[in-house]
């Protein structure tokens, strides 16, 4: 697992931007895995302002999110389909992109094709944020790693941390559909973007803490290509003073 940590969101959206770029260019048909949440916002205003100066073509790029909430009509502006359009692709000229459907009549099978679809193609970077509570996507701390795209009872801590995009915390949705552990271990690079002080115990547990499925995000430690950019409020003071 390499680390690198940067002085501000700015700077580290810029690094993870770089990384896609470099991705695409050496590879134009590359296949993304893409997250949601505030933390990649930076990453994709910075692809869109590479992508208005002509440096970056999406044109042969696919993409697959990580998850979606279930079940949430594509028009209401906090499902993941609504954020990816507003954030990223009404912007660039990307040519497919998936979601989990969160308008799907069976959550079941809707998994099972997901997952199928993203079997059928391989993901070449997948990018990641981290919950407060280890969850990537959306597997949540459990005894045990799901391994394919599943339907999942938000926790608790991750319907709180969520309910600061919404109203009211009870219009935050109970359940979603997240591509599994397996699903995400399978992408042949992974990139995990970690911000602000909220995030600095966890991204300490992560680099730190034994391999459970309590903490999902640790599972990433057994993955042989994961960078993991955090900025300096995401790092402990000690992490930080050696590296400046
Ligand atoms: C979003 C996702 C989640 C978020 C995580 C962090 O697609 O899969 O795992 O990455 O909840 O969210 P933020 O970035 O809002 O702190």
């Amino acid at each position: 697992m390499r680390v690198l940590i940067e002085q501000s969101y700015e700077a580290l959206s810029r690094k993870a931007a770089q990384i896609v770029q470099e991705q695409i260019t050496a590879k134009p048909d590359s296949v993304l895995g893409l997250a949601t949440g505030s933390t990649p916002l930076g990453l994709y205003a910075e692809l869109i302002r590479l992508f208005k100066v002509g440096e970056i073509d999406f044109s042969k790029v696919v993409s697959y999110n990580l998850d979606e909430y279930f079940p949430i009509k594509k028009s209401n502006e906090q499902s993941y389909d609504f954020f990816m359009r507003k954030n990223f692709f009404d912007h660039v000229n990307i040519s497919k992109k998936f979601i989990p459907d969160g308008e799907a009549s069976n959550y079941s099978a809707e998994c099972a094709a997901y997952e199928k679809k993203i079997a059928d193609s391989e993901i070449d970077l997948q990018i990641l944020g981290i919950g407060n509570n280890g969850h990537i996507g959306f597997n949540e701390p459990s005894n045990f790693f799901e391994e394919k795209t599943h339907y999942v009872q938000l926790d608790e801590s991750t319907i709180q941390a969520n309910a600061r995009f919404f109203a009211h915390e009870s219009d935050v949705p109970r359940h979603a559909i997240t591509m599994g552990i397996g699903t995400i271990m399978r992408a042949k690079k992974i990139l995990l973007l970690a911000s602000g002080a909220t995030k600095a115990e966890i991204i300490h547990e992560l680099l730190n803490g034994k391999i459970s499925p309590k903490n999902p995000s640790s599972v990433l430690k057994l993955h042989r290509d994961v960078t993991v950019i955090i900025d300096r409020d995401a790092s402990l003071p000690f992490l930080f003073e050696e590296r400046f």
